[in-house]
């Protein structure tokens, strides 16, 4: 059964806040031919309300790159999820594999995410998943989407109004030029799927989940990635800091 797809921009440490106000609004006067957040914007937090402001009367919606699991206290340097929607995200990308790599998150901090995003009403949490090239390499990538998926997920109740998105972003793929096969992402979509199947419930994961591929996406693979079944939508690194090209993706994945 299809669900209604999305593609989520992740402009990670890239632009400063003056292009992040400048892709903002290249975005907004582009897409204007979305419904209400089936594009998604995640700059970093300083540019976070900037962005906010400009994007209002459009339908892009707006995430944030990382949280804190805390509601409020003496955690210097972070901010929370309530902050974060007050902000104007509902989005937050949690556990990418560069804050597991460069900051040392692992995955009981990103449960600890999680459960705080969805503690906000209307916010999603985006949580990232996915092997390096040694897992890959030796045949534990199933292994290994499983054991995560049970460390971020294990033991979150999924309310019927909530919504929770896995990124699948294989480690070697990001920022590597070169996108998996499309058939690989779909296979290991469904290992996802079934996994958290098993923990959920089908209807559970059918209607309250949805599971989106991450690395080197660009204008030219992303056609393969249209009309795979087990692929809800896209989280674009690289290529969303072009507004012409992650047009073009947007296009291929959400228009029929
Ligand atoms: P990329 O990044 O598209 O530049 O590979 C994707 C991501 O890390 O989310």
């Amino acid at each position: 059964m299809s669900k209604n797809k999305i593609v989520i921009a992740n402009w990670k440490m890239k632009l400063t806040l003056a292009e992040s106000k400048k892709l903002a609004q290249d975005v907004k006067e582009k897409f204007t031919n979305f419904s209400e957040d089936e594009v998604v914007i995640c700059p970093n937090f300083l540019s976070i309300c900037e962005v906010n402001n400009i994007i209002q009367g459009s339908t892009i919606g707006l995430g944030a790159q990382d949280v804190f699991w805390e509601e409020l206290g003496a955690y210097s340097g972070e901010v929370s999820a309530s902050m974060l929607k007050e902000a104007g995200c509902k989005y937050v990308i949690i556990g990418h594999s560069e804050r597991r790599k460069f900051l040392m998150e692992n995955y009981e901090m990103i449960h600890k995410e999680l459960k705080a995003v969805l503690a906000v009403e209307n916010m999603v949490p985006i949580v990232c998943i996915g092997e390096n090239w040694d897992e890959r390499k030796t045949d534990r990538r199933d292994y290994v989407l499983f054991e995560q998926l049970q460390q971020a997920l294990t033991g979150i109740e999924v309310k019927d109004n909530q919504e929770i998105i896995v990124a699948y972003e294989p480690i070697w793929a990001i920022g590597s030029g070169t996108a998996i096969e499309p058939a690989e992402a779909d296979y290991a979509h469904k290992i996802i799927r079934l996994t958290l199947n098993d923990m959920f419930g089908e209807d559970v994961v059918e209607n309250n989940f949805k599971i989106i591929y991450g690395g080197s996406i660009n204008k030219d693979n992303v056609v393969g990635f249209n009309g795979l079944d087990n692929i809800d939508g896209l989280l674009v690194g690289g290529a969303s800091l072009n507004p012409d090209e992650f047009l073009h993706v947007a296009n291929k994945i959400l228009k029929k």
